[in-house]
């Protein structure tokens, strides 16, 4: 772990990763995309298990990420560049993967891999000020960080190819009404409160149910129907071998407030 590219801080449980490149925007290189690699790897600090939710952000208010590093990849050979997207959707599905609530928090710019990025959350909180794009066409690139796969199944595939085959960039306002963010703030710190008051409140929930959601509702893309119907079955019956199962319906029956063991 490192405090250079990346800041952590932790606060009631959140923990807050924030990209710190702002001389470049924020933009991802391998330096940035191999901490994240390693961070995610967990267990997340300060001490995993105490983790209920995790708010990504980029530092300053220009940018969330302006894309994966152009300088790096300009020069980069085939194997490089496969190695490098390798490791941007290798970060992404680790996001995607950890077993608590993500909130990507964008102000300013999340183009390229800086959407890619904010896609593997959760979900996406707005300030009025950002921007959203996959303009790797114009680069003579494509969404290499999951793109092609994630924003199609955020937004359907009819607004995924527009924005990838144009390369458009779309501003808060558009992004929510699409689906690609679920709320717009006028402030960054009111963004950033709402997000911690958001994941507060899911923490209030059983963790291991909330973490069966998520595996189910991730793992059901791209599977049939069929498919996903039985991953779902199978976390279902998972909720009854819990603890949190048993206290949470128990609490209900005694008109009392849960308290989760969290297993
Ligand atoms: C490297 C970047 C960068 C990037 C900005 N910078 N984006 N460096 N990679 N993606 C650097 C600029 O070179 C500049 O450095 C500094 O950040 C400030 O940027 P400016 O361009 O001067 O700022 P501004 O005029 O405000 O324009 C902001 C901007 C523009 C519209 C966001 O920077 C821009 O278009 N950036 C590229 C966006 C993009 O195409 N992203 C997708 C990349 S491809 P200096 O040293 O000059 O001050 C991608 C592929 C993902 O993400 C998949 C890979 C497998």
């Amino acid at each position: 772990m490192t405090d250079k590219t990346l800041l952590l801080s932790h606060d009631r449980g959140v923990l807050t990763i924030t990209v710190n490149r702002p001389d470049a925007l924020n933009a991802l290189n391998r330096e940035v995309l191999t901490e994240l690699g390693i961070l995610l790897e967990g267990p997340l600090p300060p001490n995993g298990s105490d983790i209920r939710g995790v708010i990504l952000t980029g530092a300053g208010e220009r940018a969330f990420v302006a894309g994966a590093d152009i300088r790096e990849m300009s020069v980069m050979t085939p194997d490089e560049g496969e190695a490098f997207g390798a490791l941007g959707q290798r970060v992404t599905r680790l996001l995607e993967e950890l077993p608590v609530p993500v909130i990507a928090c964008v102000s300013g710019y999340a183009l390229g891999g800086g959407c890619e990025l904010a896609m593997a959350a959760d979900f996406v909180y707005a300030t009025g000020s950002a921007v959203f794009g996959q303009p790797e066409v114009s680069l003579g690139l494509i969404p290499g960080f999951g793109g092609c796969v994630r924003l199609h199944h955020r937004v359907g595939p009819g607004w995924a190819k527009e924005l990838i085959y144009t390369g458009r960039r779309i501003d808060a306002v558009e992004a929510r009404r699409i689906g690609l963010v679920n709320r717009v703030f006028d402030t960054r710190e009111e963004m950033l409160d709402s997000a911690a008051a958001t994941l507060a409140e899911i923490a209030t929930r059983s963790p291991v149910a909330v973490a069966l959601c998520k595996s189910a509702i991730g793992d059901s893309v791209g599977r049939t129907t069929a498919d996903a119907l039985a991953v779902e079955k199978a976390a279902f019956r998972k909720t009854f071998t819990t603890g949190d199962m048993r206290e949470g319906t128990a609490a209900f029956l005694a008109k009392r407030p849960p308290s989760f063991p969290g297993r």
